[in-house]
């Protein structure tokens, strides 16, 4: 990861998009919308999530209703092993082979979520420093009710450990207060087309034509 602005992109290497926010900003309904967007123009695009299916990522999903039967340090290694093995084996290989990878999360959520239980901002980013820097990383931004509302109302869920109010103003703070060059913050107030207009407006003008499947 090079924070500080310098592309990794080369002729042969897809593009790195990633959607990060709180739970309920639209992440997954934009990230869905772009991906369709793209297959139509002819982009090959591979979406992907974290935490992941693999082994790491199961094991955090039993925390949701139990984050503390491990300890901090314990959460976040679970976190960045998953991460690791989720770029090792699917992040790097599909940008090496030209693709256009659209992830549902990414480091800063453990920037900001394991940030707000008290870990360093530049230690998190420093831990993170094996991970490729995106291209460009969508933050939605809504008010903590409106998402809240998103998620018990809308979908029916119950809001998990991670997503307690007291603990989530704390997330959303830092995601707010984090200003890396890559970093395109959007409000995901509107509605889902609007939002979807704007998080075009961001994404398209990164994106290199030559990645288009034409043949
Ligand atoms: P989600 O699958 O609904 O996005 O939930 C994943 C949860 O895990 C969410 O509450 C945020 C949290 N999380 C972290 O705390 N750190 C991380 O690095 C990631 C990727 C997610």
């Amino acid at each position: 990861m090079l924070v500080g602005g310098e592309s990794q992109m080369n002729n042969n290497r897809g593009c790195l998009i990633v959607f990060e926010g709180t739970d309920g900003t639209g992440k997954s309904t934009q990230l869905s919308l772009l991906a369709n967007y793209l297959q139509d123009k002819q982009y090959p695009v591979v979406t992907t999530r974290e935490p992941t299916e693999g082994k790491y990522g199961q094991r955090i999903r039993g925390l949701y209703l139990q984050r503390d039967s491990c300890t901090p340090r314990e959460e976040l290694e679970l976190f960045l092993a998953d991460r690791k093995e989720h770029v090792d084996n699917m992040i790097n290989p599909a940008l090496a082979s030209g693709k256009i990878v659209l992830c549902d999360r990414y480091f800063l959520s453990t920037v900001a979520y394991q940030g707000a239980i008290g870990f360093a901002i530049d230690e998190l980013l420093s831990l993170n420093s094996f991970a490729p820097e995106p291209d460009i990383a969508i933050l939605l931004q809504a008010s903590l009710d409106t998402g809240r509302k998103r998620i018990t109302e809308n979908r029916g869920e119950q809001l998990n450990d991670f997503e307690q109010i007291e603990n989530l103003q704390k997330v959303a703070a830092i995601f707010d207060s984090l200003s890396l060059p890559f970093i395109k913050k959007i409000s995901a107030q509107g509605s889902i087309e609007s939002v979807h207009s704007k998080v075009l407006s961001e994404v398209l003008p990164i994106i290199p034509q030559t990645l288009r499947n034409v043949d």
